[in-house]
């Protein structure tokens, strides 16, 4: 009974441990960052050689780089320049990914020639991102408001907008970027400005699961804007105007009593 669990307590950390090891890692980077894959494949093989391939749908996966004992490390032309090993190991090895780009996001597979098992792959999977540059503004014309919210970042970021209730129009624009990052534009458009006054208006940008807010909260347009630059300076010219009439009239009087004793 105690032989038979220990038994089945040994067959279950081994297939924990065969789990683990083929349990896929997932590395991720910023957009023009540096990541190092590993490819380890654990237990007693006879590895012959290990090749790294990117998983690509419906296509034969190509060989990004190769090592052996035997001929040392090969690696594919197009990205000879911007990846290598960095640990040079049959069981244990490490290959560095420089300058990535979104084009690099995927799967791969490590691939163990082994003797005599043959060959024996591991997943790694690599996630790009790229920050998130927001911003919100509005303009009002002839009583018409227009908020427009900008969003950068990889994955696409999504936009959302939390507006006190009225009767609004919203378009959105997707504009992808030469280095596959991609630039949203979300516009609202409410007909009647005057019923948001003095409220706030938020876009919120969904990321990588993250929520981040833009707020601007809308003047009210009856008030006269007065740039503050603008208000002390005509503030200072009034205030010397009048110091200039006081002493103005201070000497007249003067002169006048002067003229007055003599
Ligand atoms: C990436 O690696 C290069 C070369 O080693 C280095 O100059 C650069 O600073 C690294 N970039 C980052 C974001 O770590
Ligand atoms: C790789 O092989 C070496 C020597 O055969 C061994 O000492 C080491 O533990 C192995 N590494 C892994 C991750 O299995
Ligand atoms: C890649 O790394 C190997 C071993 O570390 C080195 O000999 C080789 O010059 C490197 N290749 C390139 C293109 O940097
Ligand atoms: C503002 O809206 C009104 C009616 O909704 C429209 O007639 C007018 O052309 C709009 N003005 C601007 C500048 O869009
Ligand atoms: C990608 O392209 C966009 C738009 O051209 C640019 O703003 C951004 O800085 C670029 N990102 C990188 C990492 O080159
Ligand atoms: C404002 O838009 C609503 C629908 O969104 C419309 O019913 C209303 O007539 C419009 N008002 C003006 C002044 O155009």
């Amino acid at each position: 009974m105690t032989f038979q669990g220990l038994i089945l307590g040994v067959v279950s950390i081994v297939l924990c441990r065969a789990e683990v090891d083929t349990a896929p890692q997932r590395k991720v980077v910023e957009l023009g960052g540096n990541v190092t894959l590993s490819c380890v494949l654990t237990g007693s093989y006879e590895i012959l050689q290990v090749t790294l391939q990117k998983k690509t749908i419906g296509e034969k996966h190509e060989n990004l780089a190769t090592y052996s004992t035997r001929k040392g490390v090969t690696l594919h032309p197009s990205y000879k320049d911007r990846l290598n090993f960095t640990r040079l190991s049959l069981n244990d090895t490490d290959i560095t990914l420089w300058r990535v780009k979104i084009q690099d996001e995927g799967c791969y597979l490590c691939l163990f020639n082994t003797f005599p098992h043959g060959a024996i792959p591991r997943d790694t999977c690599l996630t790009v991102y790229e920050q998130l540059r927001g911003s919100l503004h509005y303009i009002v014309s002839e009583g018409n408001l227009t908020a427009t919210c900008f969003a950068y970042a990889w994955p696409l970021p999504v936009i959302s907008w939390i507006v006190p209730n009225v009767e609004g129009e919203r378009t959105d624009e997707v504009t992808p970027h030469l280095n596959g990052t991609v630039s949203v534009t979300s516009k609202l458009y409410v007909n009647s400005s005057t019923s948001l006054f003095g409220q706030e208006l938020i876009c919120r940008v969904r990321h990588m699961e993250k929520d981040t807010d833009y707020r601007v909260r809308v003047k009210d347009g009856w008030r006269f804007p007065i740039p503050g630059l603008l208000a002390i300076v005509a503030l200072v010219f009034i205030l010397l105007v009048l110091i200039m009439s006081a002493m103005y009239w201070r000497r007249r009087r003067k002169k006048q009593g002067g003229s007055r004793t003599s």
